[in-house]
């Protein structure tokens, strides 16, 4: 076989030689670019040639020796981006090792308050996110031109609709639905206008509170927010209400409890007063009851309305709203 013969078989050989693992690759480098390579014999072969001739056959070894060199080097390359053959495959039916789930804080507060209510009879109520202007609003005895009524507090989503500014619309919904004895409790998600900061955000959530029957009075309110605030924050909470106003009670107070960052000495979660503020509350006022066809002769009751954030920042001794919502890993495996 002539030497132009043996370059073009050992070419045919380079490039039919499979390279699929680094078995097979190092096979291919022992055989083309090895010390003892079929090229470089090749080269020795070379000695009887004339000048001239040497020089082409040269160039065509050299050529040879490049391809072979290519060749290893790519196989190389994708052989080593590629998973191995014989390493085993990844189950993807197998669970997961790390970062198993856990509660949100907010739903573990959530879960444990309507549990505290469940205890005394309080059944839970839920209704629409998108709600509608009576049932957010004008039931409740919002005047036509009260600030929660402006686009600046509230997101509008048309004339009629707006996302609830409070789950106080699902108490409406309650009581149109159903005859007094009422017990029952509306916990979820609603939405204020707001600018987001540490203690503000434009989502949060809420647990409210309805209780119509004969003979309700504010004694029966007070007592069932001193139960929740032992239950909640234990035996040695301190409780005080102050006068407010809510156009759909009457007489309204919030409620404080000791804050419970401090013990009461005062830091700045309670700007230095020792109590923070946890609710709302009040007597519902005839007008709502009207509004829903009871008869407020013959009933009357209680409302309350509470935010789960800040009941969970107090409980937790958490100082910024945001890490709520951001459901940072580092956060959420604390809980
Ligand atoms: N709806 C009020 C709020 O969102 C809370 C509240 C509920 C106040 C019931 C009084 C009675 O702030």
């Amino acid at each position: 076989m002539g030497l132009s013969d043996q370059i073009e078989k050992i070419k045919k050989e380079i490039n039919e030689h499979a390279i699929s693992s680094k078995e097979e690759m190092e096979q291919f480098r022992i055989a083309f670019l090895g010390s003892k390579n079929k090229i470089k014999d090749l080269f020795s072969s070379m000695k009887s040639l004339s000048a001239e001739a040497k020089k082409a056959v040269g160039k065509d070894l050299n050529d040879l020796k490049q391809i072979a060199n290519n060749k290893f080097h790519s196989s190389k390359s994708s052989l080593d981006k590629s998973p191995r053959k014989n390493d085993k495959k990844e189950d993807l039916s197998a669970p997961a090792t790390s970062n198993i789930g856990s509660r949100h804080p907010i739903s573990i507060v959530r879960n444990e308050i309507e549990d505290i209510f469940a205890r005394i009879g309080f059944n839970i109520s839920k209704g629409p996110e998108i709600e509608d202007d009576w049932h957010n609003f004008s039931a409740l005895n919002f005047p036509e031109d009260h600030p929660a009524r402006d686009m600046q507090d509230t997101f509008f989503i048309s004339n009629d609709y707006a996302l609830r500014t409070h789950t106080s619309s699902v108490q409406i919904r309650v009581m149109e639905n159903t005859a007094p004895p009422i017990r029952t409790i509306s916990p979820g998600r609603v939405f204020r206008n707001e600018a987001i900061s540490a203690r503000a955000h434009c989502i949060f959530h809420q647990v409210e509170g309805l209780y119509i029957d004969k003979g309700v009075s504010f004694a029966d309110l007070k007592q069932v927010l001193y139960y929740f605030a032992k239950e909640m924050f234990g035996e040695n909470v301190s409780v005080r209400f102050r006068p407010s106003y809510f156009p759909f009670t009457e007489p309204s107070a919030e409620m404080d409890v000791s804050c419970n960052i401090c013990g009461g000495k005062g830091c700045n979660i309670c700007k230095y007063t020792g109590f923070v503020e946890i609710l709302g509350c009040g007597m519902v006022d005839p007008n709502v009851l009207e509004n829903c066809n009871i008869d407020n002769d013959i009933y009357s009751g209680y409302a309350f309305g509470m935010g789960v954030e800040r009941m969970t920042m107090l409980k937790y001794g958490i100082n910024d709203l945001r890490l709520f919502f951001e459901n940072d890993i580092r956060f959420l495996k604390q809980f």
